[in-house]
């Protein structure tokens, strides 16, 4: 792991930090994948510290043989924070025999796109226009993303994960 940056659980004590940086970076707590509402502050989850600084927070879901990351947010870029999140959660996924990593981000997120395929997550489906249903359920995803892209479609990507 790269110098300086330590992984932790998520535990009751973070939900306010949690609940703050989920509204900054995305609106709010709250996030819609594939037709769900997420609680955030909910989930299980792993946070990143730099000098026990927060500097990246990671919340997944497991269920069945599947493990589905719900948030991803790097508070310091390109320095291999979100590269250990996903590290940790791909360990934690295959010590309970999941099968299957996978995600949803929206067509806007050419960063994220970049970054995950870069660590072996393939694009597995496009759900065109989801984002209209995700919006009835949360009005705050704004019309225009990022680089100005319109947000429309809700794209999954996936790691098999062998046992
Ligand atoms: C996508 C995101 C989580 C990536 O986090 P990150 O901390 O920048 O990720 P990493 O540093 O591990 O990897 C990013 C890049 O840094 C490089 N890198 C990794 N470790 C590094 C290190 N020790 N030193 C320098 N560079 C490093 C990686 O190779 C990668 O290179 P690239 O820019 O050419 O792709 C981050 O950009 C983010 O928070 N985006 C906004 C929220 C978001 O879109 N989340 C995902 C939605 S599901």
């Amino acid at each position: 792991m790269t110098k300086g940056i330590v992984l932790r659980k998520m535990g009751p004590e973070d939900q306010v930090w949690v609940k703050d940086l989920l509204r900054e970076r995305w609106g709010s707590p709250r996030i819609v994948t594939r037709g769900r509402v997420h609680k955030v502050d909910q989930l299980s989850g792993f946070i990143a510290e730099d000098q026990e600084t927060p500097i990246g927070l990671l919340t997944y879901r497991i269920d069945g043989d599947a493990c589905e990351i719900v948030s991803l947010d790097s508070l310091q870029e390109s320095g291999g924070v979100g590269s250990a999140l996903v590290a940790a959660v791909i360990e934690t996924s295959t010590k309970h025999g999941c099968k299957r990593l996978w995600l949803i981000t929206t067509n806007d997120n050419i960063t994220a796109l970049r970054f995950y395929q870069k660590l072996g997550f393939r694009l597995v489906a496009v759900h065109r226009n989801a984002v209209d249903a995700s919006r009835e359920l949360k009005p705050e995803i704004p019309l225009i993303g990022m680089d100005g892209i319109p947000i429309r479609d809700e794209i999954e990507l996936e790691l098999r994960i062998d046992p």
